[in-house]
Order: C-alpha cells, then sequence, then structure tokens
C-alpha cells in the first residue's frame, strides 16, 4: 500500500466526513486540506475566494498538496477542485491511493444549500453550477484508484467499503 490515502470527488461528497473515521479505523493521521489552507492563511476559504481570488486559493492549494505529499501515514480529504492540477495529480498518484466518492448532483445541492462557505456555489443557480462543475471535473475524479458510490449510503457503510477495497 502507498504511504497516505487521498479522498477526492465533489463538494458535499463526503471526503472530510469519511476522512475522519477511515483515519481512525486505520490509525492514521487525518488532514483536511481545506482546513490546512485556512490555518496557512489565518482566514477562510470564503475570505481567500474573495479577498484574494480563486487563482491565489488555488496556489495556497497546490502548496498545501505538496506539503502534505511529502510526508506519511495521513487520510487526506482534498478539496473538490485538487484534481483540476496536473501537478497536484502527479503528487498525490505518487504518495497515495487516490479514492473517488462519487455524488449525484441532486444529492450534492442537498448537501450543500444550506451552507455558505463554498464560494463557487454561492450563485444564483447552483444546481447548474454543480451540473457544468461535475461535467468538466469527473473524467479527473475517475483517475482515482477506485470510486466508491456515496449516494444514499451512510458514512459507516463508505468507510466499510473502502476498507473491504484495501484488503482485497
Ligand atoms: C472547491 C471545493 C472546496 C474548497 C473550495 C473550492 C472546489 O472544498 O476547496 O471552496 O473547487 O470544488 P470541498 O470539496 O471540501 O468543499
Amino acid at each position: 500500500m502507498k504511504k497516505n490515502i487521498a479522498l477526492v470527488g465533489f463538494m458535499g461528497a463526503g471526503k472530510s466526513a469519511v476522512g475522519k473515521v477511515l483515519a481512525k479505523r486505520l490509525a492514521m493521521d487525518f488532514v483536511d486540506l481545506d482546513a490546512a489552507i485556512e490555518e496557512k492563511e489565518k482566514r477562510s476559504i470564503a475570505q481567500i475566494f474573495e479577498e484574494s481570488g480563486e487563482p491565489y486559493f488555488r496556489r495556497i492549494e497546490k502548496e498545501v498538496v505538496k506539503e502534505f505529499s511529502g510526508k506519511e501515514g495521513q487520510v487526506l480529504a482534498c478539496g473538490g477542485g485538487v484534481v483540476m492540477d496536473e501537478e497536484n495529480m502527479a503528487r498525490l498518484k505518487q504518495s497515495a491511493n487516490l479514492v473517488y466518492l462519487k455524488t449525484s448532483p441532486e444529492i450534492i445541492l442537498k448537501r450543500t444549500q444550506s451552507y455558505q462557505h463554498r464560494p463557487l456555489l454561492n450563485v444564483p443557480d447552483p444546481k447548474k453550477k454543480i451540473e457544468e462543475l461535475l461535467k468538466i471535473r469527473e473524467p479527473f475524479y475517475a483517475r482515482a484508484d477506485f470510486t466508491v458510490d456515496t449516494s444514499d449510503k451512510e458514512i459507516r457503510e463508505i468507510v466499510e467499503e473502502i476498507l473491504k477495497r484495501f484488503a482485497a
């Protein structure tokens, strides 16, 4: 097995919730890359987007991916856009087993509707935005080592499914 496990997928896929439980089960460290960015910047993701723009956020995101790809024994919950950058992808592929948590647009909409902290979905028609982004990103997420459909599953079930795949 490679040194880390990286969970990728769209916003609202459950990467952080699944990652925490998975890390505990495997006695690994859990790292939420968005939280690491916020800590580094001492401000929220929403503030970074608003004050410094998305390209700046992506630069910091890349630094954080590089930093944690250089360590071992971690479950990494990756921000939804991490896979769109070739260098991020190369670093993650090299240092981690990548698991794509796949979720339908309808469920993503339901899970993200009540939160305002995701600047990309803070738009008049979030459903359309989710569909557009998913269409572009799906081929990148699909480059993961394996995919788990999370749509109508509980966290516990998703974790079991991941553990089974690793044991196989
Ligand atoms: C983003 C997803 C967010 C966060 C930022 C951009 C994206 O992370 O990194 O708002 O481009 O999909 P989550 O997937 O953890 O919500």
